[in-house]
């Protein structure tokens, strides 16, 4: 049974980050390192995305051509990813010719075969630039969250996918003039008539539970036709004469690029229609890795145009999206520039990588958004990498080297047991797509090989004893070098391997009882596999990686301490309370102060009762200037605290204190 391996294809239009490795790269990786020592037939393709608005925006900004923004990412993401252990197979392109074909095969088989349909419609028009607007060029407020930044197909905000003309306020990106309505002449792919057979595709399959509800949801909402070509000259042009000037939309044609990637390699492979060994084949596995924005359009609208096609198309057998990584508790962003990007990591830590892939695994976002942050990557570098798994290792080549460098192998039931449910555990987890719990199992071996080893204490006994002792974790110790390889597999793993002269085993034996080596024999004394992360280096990194402090709250949003301590606090009791007639809102309070008596009309008759407030503290400031409410002068002003759905809700020190008590 092939595995085809594809993680989403990156836009060309900028570097790669962290948030995009633990969403997608990782995990694709990690997933196809496992099934390669398993001995499955697995292909891992990805390419760069070169179309659309990310790409002709990205060029808009930088004053250059779509062409000249892919010629300078594409390289780029290949090498980060490469530089990053992400071992893929073949990483193509969209700009390419093939693909270029393929998707236009795929227009026109869909034409044909009546799944799709002129319409005209109602479109933005920019009367200044004089073109059409695609949706990404438009900005406005966003119907639903009130967020003013919100693009003309999704807010950003509130993760609503919009309709340009919902937008309130809709402007221009190109010139920020307001568009007007122009009709124009787009195909639309009839997605609404093919919701049975998409839904029948769904229902065979089984879904991560952070995808299969978002799945369904689309599907109770019901699927709508979608124009699939765009009024853009950058693009994969209609196969047809008429339409001139349009192209196709880019979430129409980019996965296809799955399938053309795998066309691409076969014919490098020397057999150009090897690719059909995974694209029309039943028994073939077909994984998606993506982020959780990618999930509609992987499995629904990509599946409905393989169904449409109707050419004996495998349907994709799982797609395991990921949530979101945000970095020291902030959304990732490559405009505000709060990212860590991968190019510049691999140059400030080249021999740091495994180390990355470590922290990255541990914080996947597998079905929660997790946080990146700095603290956290030293610490599980140093407390978990090195602490529980790496320095047992170097323990134990230590203690082989120092009998000789040459121990027979001779494991202890409990040990063979412990590395057989590890490899198992670990297996299994892999292909439930949980890397964090397959980590997390690498882990749990070390810790109990730790305790045992700490428990027998080789350093205290005889030589024969400590030489039996050692003997006995050699199985272990070869294990490592193939347990690790999913995760770890640029210098730690293989540098294990070769310290202890072995290559890695087929996933299976590390399953099963036989001793995986008869004996052990070191060249050279072991050097450790990971250097422990010191505070300078990571203050090095931190400030290479991320000069700008998140969000820098704009200057005149501070005050000065002066400015504060003109504000005058005080904690007050409340003497009395009541209603003021024909106000609602309003209730009259007479407080104890510092200097006696005074009287406040607070807002906030429909929050209190006037007999819950007798006899109670609060803050007041005092040195607010007096205002007359309902003709009774208000002194001051007394704090509340403005909790869900605007309550208000009293605000008193946490225990009572003497009336005119100062706050500072
Ligand atoms: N370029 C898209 C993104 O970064 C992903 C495209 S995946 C594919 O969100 F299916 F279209 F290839
Ligand atoms: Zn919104």
């Amino acid at each position: 049974m092939p595995y085809l391996v594809t993680a989403a294809l990156p836009y060309a239009n900028g570097p790669l980050h962290i948030g995009h490795i633990a969403g997608a790269y990782l995990p694709a990786d990690i997933f196809a390192r496992y099934l390669r020592l398993k001995g499955e037939e697995v292909l891992y393709i990805c390419g760069s995305d070169e179309h659309g608005v990310a790409i002709t925006l990205r060029a808009l900004q930088e004053q250059t051509s779509p062409q000249a923004i892919i010629d300078k990412y594409h390289p780029l993401l290949k090498e980060s990813l490469s530089g990053m252990g992400i071992r893929i197979d073949y990483y193509g392109r969209t700009s390419d010719p093939l693909h270029h074909a393929t998707a236009q095969h795929f227009f026109l088989r869909l034409l044909e075969k009546g799944w799709l349909e002129k319409r005209v419609v109602e479109q933005f028009w920019d009367p200044q630039a004089e073109t059409f607007l695609p949706d990404r060029y438009i900005a406005g407020t966003c119907p639903h969250c009130g967020y003013e930044e919100a693009y003309g197909d999704q807010c950003e905000r509130c993760g609503a996918l919009l309709s340009p003309t919902e937008l309130i306020h809709p402007r221009s990106r190109l010139t920020g003039a307001a568009p007007i309505l122009r009709p124009s002449e787009q195909y639309y792919f009839r997605l609404d008539l093919l919701q049975p057979f998409v839904e029948e595709y769904i229902h065979q399959r089984q879904w991560k539970p952070n995808v299969g509800p978002v799945v369904e949801q689309w599907l109770k909402t019901g699927l709508a036709a979608r124009a699939i070509t765009r009024d853009l000259s950058w693009g994969i042009p209609l196969p047809l004469p008429d339409l001139q000037g349009k192209v196709l939309y880019v979430w129409f044609e980019a996965p296809l690029g799955y399938i053309s990637i795998t066309q691409k390699w076969a014919a490098q492979t020397g057999d150009p229609t090897r690719w059909e060994h995974f694209w029309k084949n039943p028994d073939a596995h077909i994984v998606h890795f993506i982020g959780k924005d990618n999930i509609v359009f992987h499995t629904l609208i990509f599946p409905a145009i393989l169904i449409a096609a109707d050419e004996g198309y495998t349907l994709p057998t799982a797609v395991p999206a990921n949530e979101f990584l945000t970095l020291e508790g902030q959304k990732l962003s490559t405009s505000r520039r709060w990212t860590v990007d991968i190019h510049k990591y691999l140059q400030v830590a080249p021999h740091r990588v495994d180390e990355l892939r470590f922290v990255l695994t541990a914080l996947m976002p597998q079905t929660r958004d997790r946080d990146f942050s700095w603290e956290e990557f030293a610490t599980r570098i140093n407390n978990e990498l090195i602490a529980t798994l790496t320095n047992l290792i170097h323990r134990l080549l230590t203690l082989i080297w120092r009998q000789g460098g040459e121990v027979p192998v001779t494991p202890t039931e409990a040990l063979l047991e412990a590395r057989i449910t590890a490899a198992r555990h670990i297996g299994k987890r892999i292909e439930d797509y949980d890397f964090t719990g397959a980590l997390e199992e690498v882990l749990q071996l070390a810790r109990r090989a730790n305790k045992l080893l700490t428990e027998q204490s080789p350093w205290h006994r005889s030589p024969e004893e400590a030489q039996s002792i050692v003997a006995s974790y050699g199985d272990i110790l070869a294990a490592f070098g193939t347990l690790l390889e999913p995760f770890l597999p640029v210098t730690i793993a293989p540098t294990l391997r070769s310290q202890l002269g072995i290559d890695t085993f087929p996933w299976q034996r590390l399953c099963e009882p036989q001793v995986l080596v008869d004996q052990l024999k070191l060249k050279a004394p072991p050097t450790p596999l990971v250097q422990k992360l010191t505070s300078q280096e990571l203050q090095m990194m931190r400030e290479k990686l991320l000069p700008l402090p998140p969000s820098v709250p704009p200057a005149q949003e501070f005050i000065s301490l002066e400015e504060f301590q003109k504000v005058r606090l005080q904690v007050v009791t409340i003497r009395a309370a009541e209603r003021i007639p024909k106000a609602d809102k309003l209730l009259k309070l007479t407080i104890e102060a510092a200097d006696g008596l005074h009287v406040v009309v607070s807002g906030i008759a429909e929050h209190y009762q006037p007999e819950q407030l007798v006899g109670q503290q609060a803050l007041w400031v005092s040195n607010l200037a007096p205002r007359t409410l309902r003709g009774i002068q208000s002194e001051g002003m007394l704090l509340f605290a403005e909790g869900e759905g605007g309550r208000l809700v009293r605000v008193s020190p946490e225990t009572s204190v003497p009336p005119g008590s100062p706050v500072r």
